[in-house]
């Protein structure tokens, strides 16, 4: 079987339906939680523009522990509260970062990073991990983003 999505979309809103359609197709029977992140991590890389890195870490006992990822290898192991990822997983909202130099705390994986979104995949009220891209550009993320990427972060909680 061969997966050829070819995702060319004129507008922000289109491209992110599109997105997550094919999310659904990928993960639909499927309950491996790794198995579903690192496809989500590569249809991401695949499908968005001026990425660096996009990946998962998973909630292992109250630590964020490196999973799937595009991109270069990363740090592994982040504390709740540390950093951007960490700060999402302990308020359990979407970090949408600008410019990474300007957060208190930002862990720098890639110097090439400008600007950084991490949204907390949550069910049933409780965190299983977060999902986070990066991007040379700053200002990269905007709100049709944040809107595409929570969406992503719904079907993969309902599919994990
Ligand atoms: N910049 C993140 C660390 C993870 S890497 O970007 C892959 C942070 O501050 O939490």
């Amino acid at each position: 079987m061969t997966y050829d999505f070819r995702i060319e979309a004129a507008d922000k809103p289109t491209l992110y339906r599109d997105l997550a359609s094919a999310l659904e197709g990928l993960v639909a029977g499927e309950p491996d939680a790794i198995a579903n992140m690192a496809n989500a991590s590569a249809l991401i890389w695949e499908t968005l523009p001026d990425l660096n890195w996009v990946g998962f870490y998973r909630n292992v006992g109250g630590e964020l522990v490196l999973g799937p990822f595009q991109g270069r290898p990363a740090c592994i192991r982040i504390p709740f509260g540390e950093g951007v990822c960490g700060t999402a997983a302990s308020t359990l909202q979407v970090q949408r970062v600008d410019d990474v130099h300007a957060f208190p705390g930002h862990i720098a994986c890639d110097s090439a990073s400008n600007s950084e979104i991490v949204v907390p995949i949550v069910r049933d009220g409780k965190l299983l991990g977060v999902l986070d891209l990066d991007s040379p550009k700053h200002a990269r993320f905007d709100a049709e983003d944040e809107a595409g990427l929570v969406r992503v972060g719904k079907i993969l909680s309902e599919a994990m």
